[in-house]
């Protein structure tokens, strides 16, 4: 799958447009129907690593929305309203805001405002890091004024009671430049690490690092569930690792992964046997 140094990012073309324009509401157009869905996934997240202090927090993990074309602003703001209404502790952005670069400013300078009790961060894919490399820092500050920190190759340390949690993320692996060093040195003090890189594909580079993952828990998009998979198998995999981190919980070298669907979709506005998802997970100390 690998493209050399060409941004991976696929382009909606004529087809997707014209897709998206059909009724998507209309059960006979089943994965066109099944693309405009989107399911809340909720999970207790177990362990005896996490502290006592952030035991009940919960996160909502949002990925992969895609605004563009395929999804428009009122979808957004739909999403929005219902994370909102979790009043999550932390809520964590997986990346692929837009399309492109260029979708992905218009995506934060829209201003969707997802709100957390204490913490609102996201990181970016594959598709928000298509040229000109200039729109990184623009796309960056239009999360800032939308009130998420930007965590790309950062970390941020949240303290409670005596007790440290760190929210960490790198740079995309395929279109960016990430730098696990850096980002593992900022966690190197944090009780527990929520690392929530956009591509699973960065994982096992982080066990191939002196002392191993510098994480405890991992939550990724990108896959989109394969975005169209039959019997469990992505018909065409975004993945490098082909369907290895395809869709749901993995336990791989003592860390925790999830993968989700993702919002939206790339390319073409179907879906089939990958439900979109947004995710409520709760952290249990047990
Ligand atoms: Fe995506």
């Amino acid at each position: 799958m690998a493209t050399g140094n060409k941004p991976r990012a696929a382009k909606v073309g004529r087809l997707g447009k014209l897709l998206a324009r059909l009724p998507s509401s209309c059960p006979l157009l089943y994965p066109l129907y099944l693309a405009a869905q989107l399911d809340t996934v909720e999970d207790v997240y177990p362990s005896p690593l996490l502290p006592k202090a952030f035991d009940g927090w919960r996160i909502a993990f949002v990925t992969d929305v895609h605004y563009g074309v395929l999804l428009g602003a009122d979808r957004v703001r739909a999403l929005a309203d219902r994370v909102n209404a979790w009043q999550a502790d932390l809520v964590l952005l997986g990346g692929d805001y837009g399309e492109d670069a260029q979708t992905t400013l218009e995506f934060w300078r829209m201003r969707p405002g997802f709100q957390a009790r204490v913490c609102a961060a996201g990181t970016v894919g594959n598709h928000d890091r298509t040229p000109p490399e200039t729109l990184l820092g623009q796309i960056a500050d239009a999360m800032r004024a939308d009130g998420v920190h930007p965590l790309i190759n950062d970390a941020m340390v949240l303290k409670k009671d005596g007790a440290s949690l760190a929210l960490a993320s790198v740079d995309d692996v395929f279109n960016g430049q990430p730098d696990l060093e850096k980002t593992a040195r900022l966690c190197q003090d944090a009780d527990f690490t929520v690392f929530f890189p956009h591509n699973p594909d960065i994982l096992p580079k982080t066990y191939e690092m002196p002392g191993g993952p510098f994480f405890q828990l991992a939550l990724c998009g990108h896959t989109h569930g394969g975005q169209v998979a039959l019997l469990g198998h992505s018909l065409r995999s975004s993945s490098d690792y082909g369907d290895r981190y395809r869709s749901g919980w993995y336990r791989e070298n003592g860390v925790d992964i999830l993968v989700s669907n993702g919002v939206g979709t790339s390319a073409l506005p179907v879906r089939f046997g990958a439900r979109p998802q947004v995710h409520l997970i709760t952290l249990k100390r047990a």
